[in-house]
Order: structure tokens, then C-alpha cells, then sequence
């Protein structure tokens, strides 16, 4: 690997082979989502809590503090929304010339696998991969179920974090399911869980953090569970014991439980 693509590869995974990004790309189809009208305002005091903030270029620019020490993974495809049609119908939005004067340490690009539009959607992935490589950005590619979200189990996830991986991603977000290790086994590179809605019980989260862990994800890549928190710095700090200082969930809820805001 240059070392461009390794030096911003330690960005987006840390020494310890682990990470925990913030996601608070949400609006890019869903619009002001609930806790997340304000992006600025929602990420800066979790920013010291995270690995990377995923966001796209409309909100970094005018709301993220370009002094920031935080490394960005910036979300790339986009073009649906949730009043339209089909969610798979994505391209990409961003250009390499924008990724690369933005200074991001990586992008991110939802595919849709087992969707009408999954030819497309792989081959977006591809494509960007292609024009990632030579500059050195590292893609996550996320495997998006859309609406569907029956499809959040082992075999279907399998598959589509292996056809990410097989595309070139050099990171893979996906969601914790029952059998996790069949997802993160099959998959040549690392793999991070994504949160879904907002439970309505904070240990549940702590718990299927550390079950994905256990199971072979290298952190997660979370939004809603910890911007739609009524206490999203105490969830934050919980989370990132378990990610990085290898707290049990009873551990890390003591920690959220008795955090001093
Ligand atoms: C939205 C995304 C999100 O980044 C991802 O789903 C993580 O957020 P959450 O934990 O709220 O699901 O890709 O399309």
C-alpha cells in the first residue's frame, strides 16, 4: 500500500486495528432528521469521543469546523429520497477532484445488493474504487437495505459485505444480525456495524456493539443511537470504552450511567 492510502487508512482505523465513526450523513435522503436538523451543532461535542465523522460535502463545508482534528469519511452517493421511489437508485455525487480538496481520509457509497437497481450499485462502487485508488482514498462501501429491513440477517449480509470487498472497499459497513461471524468470516477485510432506529433500551445497544465485536467487527459506524440519545456524549463515552478500552456492556452502561456532562 503507498503510503498516501496507509496514512489515511491509520486515520479511519486506529493502532489498536479498532475505530468508531460518527454517522450523521442521514439527511442525504431523509432531510432534517430528528436531533440531526443542525449537523454542526449535534457532532461537535461528540468529537471527542469518535475516530472519524461520515458526512457529506453540503454539511462539512458550512457547519463542520475545518480546524477539526477529526478525520472525515465523506458520503459520496446520493439521488433518492425518502418521498421518492426506489432508495437503491443511488449514484455517485461527488467527484475525486471535491474528495480530494476537501482533505477527507476516506468516502463512503451505499450499495444496494439483491435490489432492482444492484448492477448500477455495485458497479458505482467499482467505478469509485477505481477512481479512489490511484489518489490513495479508502472506500467503505455500506451495504443498504433500503426499506427492506427484513433483509438484516446473516446470509443476505454475508453476501453483500463479500461483493463489496470483491469490488475493492477497503472497509465494509453492515449491521450486527444473529450468526455475525458468518458476515465478518466471509469478508477479506474489515467490517464495522451500523445501529438501524433507535432502540428504545440503551443497554441493547452497548450489548450488540459488543456482540459485533465479539463476532469479528472492527467498531461501528453509528448514528441514531447516539445523536437521537437523550444523553448522546454519556452514549458516546460508553461506546467508546467498549470499541477501544474493551469494556463488557454492564461495564460500559456503568460509564454511561455516571458520565459527568
Ligand atoms: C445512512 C447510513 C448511516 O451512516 C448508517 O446507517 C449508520 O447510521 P445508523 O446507526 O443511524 O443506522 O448509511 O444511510
Amino acid at each position: 500500500m503507498d503510503w498516501g492510502k496507509a496514512n489515511r487508512m491509520s486515520k479511519v482505523i486506529k493502532p489498536d486495528g479498532k475505530c468508531f465513526y460518527l454517522a450523521m450523513d442521514h439527511g442525504y435522503f431523509q432531510g432534517p432528521t430528528t436531533r440531526l436538523e443542525h449537523v454542526g451543532n449535534a457532532a461537535v461535542p461528540l468529537l471527542e469521543f469518535v475516530d472519524a465523522l461520515f458526512v457529506t460535502r453540503g454539511v462539512l463545508r458550512p457547519q463542520i469546523p475545518p480546524a477539526t482534528n477529526t478525520p472525515i469519511i465523506l458520503r459520496v452517493s446520493g439521488g433518492t429520497s425518502m418521498g421518492g421511489g426506489d432508495l437503491s437508485h443511488e449514484g455517485v455525487t461527488t467527484s475525486i477532484d471535491e474528495i480530494l480538496r476537501l482533505n477527507v481520509s476516506a468516502v463512503g457509497i451505499s450499495v444496494f445488493v439483491g435490489s432492482d437497481y444492484e448492477h448500477d450499485s455495485i458497479l458505482n462502487l467499482a467505478d469509485l474504487v477505481n477512481e479512489c485508488e490511484p489518489y490513495g482514498v479508502p472506500v467503505m462501501a455500506v451495504t443498504a437495505v433500503g426499506r427492506e429491513m427484513e433483509k438484516r440477517e446473516a446470509r443476505y449480509l454475508a453476501m453483500a459485505c463479500r461483493i463489496c470487498a470483491e469490488m475493492g472497499a477497503s472497509v465494509v459497513k453492515t449491521y450486527y444480525c444473529d450468526n455475525f461471524e458468518k458476515v465478518a468470516q466471509g469478508c477479506p477485510v474489515p467490517v464495522v456495524i451500523a445501529g438501524g432506529p433507535k432502540t428504545d433500551n440503551d443497554l441493547e445497544v452497548l450489548e450488540f456493539v459488543w456482540k459485533g465485536m465479539q463476532g469479528g467487527a472492527i467498531g461501528v459506524n453509528l448514528g441514531r443511537n447516539i445523536w437521537q440519545n437523550d444523553q448522546p456524549r454519556a452514549m458516546a463515552r460508553a461506546l467508546r470504552s467498549i470499541i477501544h478500552e474493551g469494556s463488557t456492556p454492564q461495564e460500559a452502561f456503568e460509564i454511561y450511567n455516571t458520565f459527568e456532562h
